[in-house]
Parts: C-alpha cells; sequence; structure tokens
C-alpha cells in the first residue's frame, strides 16, 4: 500500500535526524553525563554543578535524553533506565562507552563522503591524524574489543567451537575472540596473527586474561609474511577481509585455507553483502568508502566463490548481530 503524503514526510525528516540523535549520545558520554549517574539519583542542579554545565541547557539536554529512553525521572530526580545503567557509563562491566566514541571518530571521514563518491577510494588522511597513530590504535583497539566481546559470544553460541583444538586468528587484534573461544572451549589453544604495532595490545590482554598459556601472539604481515604453521583445524578471519579490495581478499582467503589441516574450518566473521542487517551492512560499507584506500563489504556470493577456489566446500553462513555474519567451509 502506498504511504500518505505525511507518513513520507515523516519518514525522510526521520532519516535526516539521524545525526542528531548520535550527536546527544555521543555529547553525553563525552561529558561524563551516565558516570556521574552511576552511584544513583541526581537532581538536573547538581549534576550542572558537577559537570559545570549551564542548568537550563542541561535540563533541555535531558529532555531529550528522556525521550531517548537514556534516562528516567524520579521524584525531581535524574536515573539511569536500564539501557543506560547497564552498558553506558565507567561503573558498569560491560561498557559500550568506547565502540559509541569509536563511531563518533568516524564522522570526519564520513564528512568526505562527497569526495569518496567522486573518486571512488578515501581522503589521503590529515598530518596530524597519522601523527597521533599510537594513541589513535590504542582506542581503535579498545572499540574493536567492546565490539568482539559481543560478538564473540554470540559465535560461541551460533558455531559448534567445541570440535576444535588449534586455532589461528588472522588480524587478531587484542585476541578478543581467541581468548573469548579458548575460554569457551577449554581444550583449544590458539594463536592470534597481527601486525607489530598490535602484538604489545594482544600480549597485555591475553596476560589479564590468564590465557597466556593457551593463546600465544605472533607478528607479522597476513598477505606477505608466512603463517605461524599449517598444522591449524580452525581458521578465523574476523573483520579483516573488509579492509581490503577483491583480489587482496580472496588471496588472503586462499593463504588461510592453506594454514588449514585436511578437514579442518575456515571460518570467516564480517560485515557480508546479503546475510544479516542490510541496512547495517551497507552503512558499514560507505564507512569502509571514506575510511580505508580499497575496502569494502564482500557479497556472500563472491566470498562463497573464493572460499570454493580455495579447496573449501560445504559452506554456511549464519548472521551474528548488528550486521555481522558468520561464514564457514570446510578443507576438503
Ligand atoms: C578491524 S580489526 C579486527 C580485529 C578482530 N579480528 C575483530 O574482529 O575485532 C582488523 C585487524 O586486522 C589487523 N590487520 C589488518 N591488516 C593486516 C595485515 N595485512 N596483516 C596482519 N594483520 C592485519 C589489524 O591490525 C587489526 O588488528
Amino acid at each position: 500500500m502506498k504511504a500518505s503524503p505525511a507518513a513520507d514526510f515523516e519518514r525522510l525528516y526521520a532519516l535526516g535526524t539521524g545525526f542528531q540523535v548520535a550527536e546527544i549520545l555521543f555529547a553525553a558520554i563525552r561529558l561524563g553525563f551516565f558516570s556521574a549517574l552511576a552511584a544513583g539519583p541526581v537532581t538536573g542542579k547538581s549534576l550542572a554543578k558537577k559537570l559545570n554545565l549551564s542548568p537550563d541547557a542541561l535540563g533541555r539536554f535531558m529532555f531529550a535524553l528522556k525521550n531517548l529512553g537514556l534516562i528516567e525521572e524520579r521524584n525531581g530526580a535524574c536515573i539511569k533506565t536500564p539501557l543506560s545503567k547497564n552498558y553506558l557509563g565507567a561503573a558498569e562491566a560491560e561498557n559500550y562507552s568506547d565502540m559509541l566514541i569509536h563511531l563518533e571518530t568516524l564522522k570526519s571521514s564520513w564528512a568526505n563522503l562527497s569526495y569518496s563518491l567522486k573518486k571512488g577510494t578515501m581522503h589521503a588522511p590529515r598530518k596530524e591524524a597519522l601523527a597521533d597513530y599510537p594513541r589513535q590504535l590504542k582506542r581503535f583497539l579498545s572499540a574493536m574489543h567492546a565490539y568482539g566481546a559481543v560478538k564473540s559470544a554470540a559465535i560461541c553460541r551460533l558455531f559448534p567451537l567445541h570440535r576444535y583444538r588449534h586455532l589461528l586468528d588472522i588480524g587478531g587484534g587484542m585476541g578478543t575472540y581467541a581468548v573469548a573461544f579458548a575460554q569457551k572451549n577449554s581444550r583449544l589453544q590458539a594463536t592470534v596473527f597481527d601486525l607489530e604495532t598490535v602484538v604489545p595490545h594482544a600480549k597485555k590482554y591475553i596476560r589479564q586474561c590468564g590465557m597466556g598459556r593457551r593463546v600465544s601472539v605472533a607478528h607479522g604481515e597476513c598477505r606477505s609474511d608466512p603463517f605461524p604453521g599449517n598444522d591449524y583445524d580452525l581458521v578465523l578471519l574476523s573483520n579483516i577481509l573488509h579492509i581490503y579490495a577483491p583480489g587482496d581478499a580472496r588471496s588472503i582467503i586462499k593463504k588461510a585455507a592453506r594454514a588449514l589441516q585436511s578437514s579442518g574450518t575456515l571460518l570467516i566473521h564480517d560485515y557480508i553483502a546479503g546475510c544479516g542487517d542490510q541496512v547495517l551492512v551497507s552503512l558499514f560499507d560507505m564507512t569502509m568508502l571514506v575510511g580505508t584506500p580499497e575496502g569494502r563489504c564482500h557479497a556472500r556470493t563472491d566470498l562463497c566463490q573464493w572460499m570454493k577456489a580455495a579447496g573449501l566446500s560445504r559452506i554456511r553462513t549464519k548472521a551474528v548481530n548488528a550486521g555481522t555474519s558468520i561464514m564457514w567451509g570446510i578443507k576438503k
């Protein structure tokens, strides 16, 4: 049925105001608004004093947060809703603030979307951004870790991990997935393979988790350096193929399959065109357009073809959550 002009207007208006909702969320996190509510109800007046904000502007801001379901009012004071109580604010165990702040850092590259649409690639990074690399890397890895904590738990439920004993996690970042998989399957030994600059972060995290005896780390460049061994029964490519153009992604899959023993499994976890929430996949694809030289969300049909060409069969796909999916195949 055709929507009414008023409904069409509302839909377009809602699409156009999406950035405003995100800005409110980012500002609340940056200002420490949710952390200030961690101990319990606080009045607007004392919040304004604590956060050094204009009482009038904060009152209006709180009205917006209330309408977005992020705070509630009780007896004239402000409290968190279950959503912000469970996931936003420094005191919480599962804290998604890092993930949201990471989304905020994408704003500068998204501002170049028109440029990227004309040129077909990202705008050259600013010199200041390159100079800030160590700090940015730390922030990036902690954001990947925040996503990974949720996604790896979901993959543990969706994928038959208990069958495996020896994992290679290519582009494994801080080791979030390798640690989660090894915690789930006590007979699994894992190796995280990543760039040299990432390795100290992975070692630190793995040590903190007390998993150093079962999860090791090796450094290298996955397209040009050899992998540490070729007798894995599980190789994971999580969120790495989207950084690369189809040709490179195909070669990485081929090389990853070579690191498998016969009957081993190649497991891909990524934003895949044709599987999972396609709005989120397409937004992520634009993030790759504006933020990487050649990255993109690869199509399920292409991945399937590259996996078959790498000697894999019995290929299966399952949606994970928030746009990502897993796809796996067995080496003949
Ligand atoms: C988007 S992060 C994904 C991290 C983790 N696998 C996850 O799913 O959260 C991509 C990771 O791949 C690593 N990486 C990218 N290109 C690489 C390459 N050519 N060789 C080795 N590691 C690479 C990055 O350093 C980073 O840790």
